[in-house]
């Protein structure tokens, strides 16, 4: 299993963790959009929290890197903010046609659900998209 995070404290917090629950994880601290640099591919990869804070232009750069690390129908897991969730604070929202948008060519999205991101400021929780999407 491999971890990355552009932010060096967020991937000590990551290792932190990874070793209390006895995983052995490959972290590495790197920017999400260079994914096509790791030299290698993956069956399965998982976001949660990041596509909601790229910007337009970073969108594409990101979906054509990750495609790059994702095997011949590798599948994609995705939790992101919802525009369900009212504005005012927090990262941009992501609406379900963004996601549509964002993994065009190329990509099936397999589904894209309701979900809650857990948090320690909001006690029930705040909206999110769930996403499964499949790299062709
Ligand atoms: C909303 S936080 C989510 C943190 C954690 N994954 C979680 O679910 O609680 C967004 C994370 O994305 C990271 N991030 C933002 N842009 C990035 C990029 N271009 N490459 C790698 N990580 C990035 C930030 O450092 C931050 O840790």
């Amino acid at each position: 299993m491999w971890g990355i995070d552009a932010s060096p404290r967020a991937v000590r917090k990551a290792e932190e963790k990874a070793s209390a629950r006895g995983l052995r994880v490959n972290f590495r601290v790197m920017n999400a959009l260079s994914l096509d640099t790791l030299g290698r591919t993956f069956d399965t990869a998982t976001d949660s929290g990041l596509f909601h804070t790229l910007s337009d232009a970073d969108r594409p750069v990101f979906v054509k890197n990750l495609a790059a690390a994702l095997v011949p129908g590798g599948k994609y897991f995705m939790l992101c903010f919802s525009d369900l969730e009212p504005a005012g604070y927090g990262p941009r929202r992501i609406s379900k046609r963004d996601i549509g948008e964002s993994f065009g060519d190329g990509w099936t999205i397999d589904f894209i659900r309701p979900a809650t991101f857990e948090s320690h400021t909001r006690v029930q929780g705040t909206k999110a998209w769930i996403s499964g999407i499949s790299r062709w």
